[in-house]
Parts: C-alpha cells; sequence; structure tokens
C-alpha cells in the first residue's frame, strides 16, 4: 500500500513520476475523465481550506468519481467518541482513498497503520506534499526546469510548507535558501536541514539557511513565501510575529536582489501588507494562481498513481 505522507519518504523517481503524469493530466483532462468512476475519496479535514478542499473535491469529479468533505469537529472521531484507529478501519470499508488535513503529524501516521486504502497528507504540523508537488509542476512550467535553480523561501521558517519545499527543493536538485530570523521556533527544523543537506548531495542541489533576507534572496529563480499566521497558530500571537518576520517580507526592494526574471510564488492564502506586499503578489512576476490552480492537476495525478490507475 504507496501513501502520501511526506516527500521526505519519495525517490526522485517518485516525484519525477507525479509530475509527468500531471502534466499529462493537465494537457489531457478528458483521457482521465472515468479513470475514477464509482470510486470515493474521503477528505478528512481538522482545518479550514479553500484550494485543498475545492481542488479535491473537483479533481474527483473531473475523474468520475466522487469526494465525501468530513470536517471532524461534529465527528465521533474529532470529538474523542472515537478512535482514530476505529475510524479509519471503518472508513476503508467504505471509501477507494483518504485525504487527512490534521494538527498533528503523528495522527496522519497512525491513520496511515489503520487504513487498508492509500492516505494522502493534505497539510500537517509537518509537511504540506500535495502544495509542493504543484509548486514543482509550476516552477517547470515556467522555468523549464527544476535541476540547479536557485528557490529561495523568505519568512516563517518553522513551517510545514517551508520543510516540504526543502524536501521536493533538494530531491529534485534545486538549491533551496530559506530565510528566516534565528531561533528555532522560527528557523526549519535541525532534522529536516540535515536530512536535506544529505538529499542535496545525492540530486546535486543544496540548502542553505541564514537569517539575512537580502543573502537569502540573492540570485534566486524563485521567490516563496507563505503565512506568517499559520491555521494552527494563536491569533494572541500576530502582533510579535509580524514585528519578527517584516524585515522578511517580500517587497519590491526585496525582490530586487533576486534574478530580474525570478518567479514569485505563495501556497495562499495570503495577506498583502505581510508575507509580502500587493505590488509582488498582484504584479507581472507573481505566478499564484497558475500554482494554485495545478493544486488540482497534481492532485489527479497522486490520486491516480497511489490507486494504481495510472
Ligand atoms: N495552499 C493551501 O493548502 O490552501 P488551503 O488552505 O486553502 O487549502
Ligand atoms: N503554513 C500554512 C499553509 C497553509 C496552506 C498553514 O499551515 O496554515
Amino acid at each position: 500500500m504507496e501513501h502520501l505522507i511526506s516527500l521526505k519518504l519519495w525517490s526522485p523517481e517518485q516525484i519525477r513520476e507525479v509530475l509527468d503524469l500531471a502534466k499529462d493530466v493537465k494537457e489531457n483532462p478528458a483521457k482521465f475523465q472515468d479513470a475514477m468512476a464509482r470510486k470515493t475519496l474521503l477528505m478528512i479535514f481538522e482545518k479550514p481550506s479553500l484550494r485543498t478542499r475545492l481542488s479535491f473535491e473537483a479533481g474527483m469529479t473531473q475523474m468520475g468519481g466522487h469526494g465525501i468533505y468530513y470536517h471532524t469537529g461534529n465527528s465521533p472521531m474529532g470529538t474523542g467518541k472515537e478512535t482514530i484507529s476505529d475510524s479509519i478501519k471503518t472508513a476503508s470499508r467504505f471509501v477507494d482513498v483518504i485525504m487527512a488535513r490534521l494538527f498533528k503529524h503523528e495522527d496522519l501516521l497512525e491513520m496511515t497503520e489503520h487504513a487498508t486504502v492509500p492516505v494522502i497528507n493534505a497539510l500537517t504540523d509537518d509537511s504540506h506534499p500535495c502544495q509542493i508537488l504543484a509548486d514543482l509542476q509550476a516552477i517547470e512550467e515556467k522555468k523549464g526546469q527544476l535541476a540547479g535553480l536557485k528557490l529561495a523561501y523568505l519568512g516563517d521558517g518553522f513551517n510545514n510548507v517551508t520543510h516540504s519545499l526543502m524536501f521536493g527543493g533538494t530531491k529534485m536538485g534545486m538549491h533551496v535558501s530559506v530565510g528566516s530570523p534565528a531561533g528555532e521556533e522560527y528557523s526549519p527544523r535541525a532534522d529536516v536541514v540535515a536530512e536535506c543537506e544529505q538529499f542535496a548531495k545525492e540530486s546535486g542541489g543544496s540548502v542553505f539557511v541564514t537569517d539575512d533576507p537580502v543573502e537569502a534572496i540573492k540570485d534566486a529563480d524563485v521567490v516563496y513565501t507563505d503565512s506568517w499566521m499559520s491555521y494552527h497558530i494563536p491569533k494572541d500571537q500576530e502582533e510579535a510575529r509580524i514585528a519578527k518576520f517584516m524585515p522578511y517580507q517580500v517587497n519590491s526592494e526585496l525582490m530586487a536582489h533576486a534574478k530580474p526574471d525570478a518567479i514569485f510564488m505563495n501556497c495562499l492564502p495570503a495577506i498583502r501588507g505581510c508575507e509580502q506586499t500587493a505590488e509582488v503578489i498582484d504584479g507581472p512576476q507573481s505566478i499564484v494562481f497558475d500554482e494554485a490552480e495545478n493544486r488540482l492537476h497534481a492532485q489527479k495525478a497522486v490520486i491516480l498513481k497511489l490507486c494504481g490507475v495510472a
């Protein structure tokens, strides 16, 4: 049984397979219109979502199947009346594939232990692999390559998207540079950095972490940022976090240190005036909506691969 838990666990060949399939799915959607006929995806959400929920559900519809949106807030599993194990063993009897957006990554791992169908990580506190597969597809579309490109991530380094970008980027031979405030609650996890150093060694890429935003972004081909207030962060931390991250805001001045043809990415949702200015996200270098669109294509490819349909 193959799952998508983290890109850390996928080989460059597995990532390549999904990217190639995602390209085919995007260019030839009709080829896959019955690929999931009468199949059901269970979509478990503990946190909010726009893109993930819509793209998974629309993707299943477009492939002839169905997606069940299941928010845990009013379920036996989410209210402590039923264990994860019982819930997932039961769900596996009804559906063909499960995706879950959860607070704790360990809960996702527990799901994979008990599921008899594939499980897809749709964001945990650890990682967001579906996002990064869509991002890699978008980068390759715009730049014609992944290996050898410099991807600079600015802002919250202790972050699921940052960690997944580091895994995905270094596996695919990219030079990943992270500019984030010093301190372990703001910068990438030490174990992730160490693992990515190893992946980079194998792929010819590199990984670099600094608290200097200009050094991080210098000559980048791709500039990426994510929310300073991820879904799990309490509102009372907002003011302090804005002050901490403001030097890493992607604005025109900072973008000027990247390559002139650099693209700007944000997995969204975005706050103009925080992690980037309106000028940047709404400007000519921004590809954020092409990036968002690829969630649909990349996830269709993940579903097809894990279900053994393509
Ligand atoms: N990028 C992303 O996962 O967006 P949602 O939180 O809207 O799903
Ligand atoms: N880091 C963000 C990503 C949102 C798509 C979060 O966890 O909320």
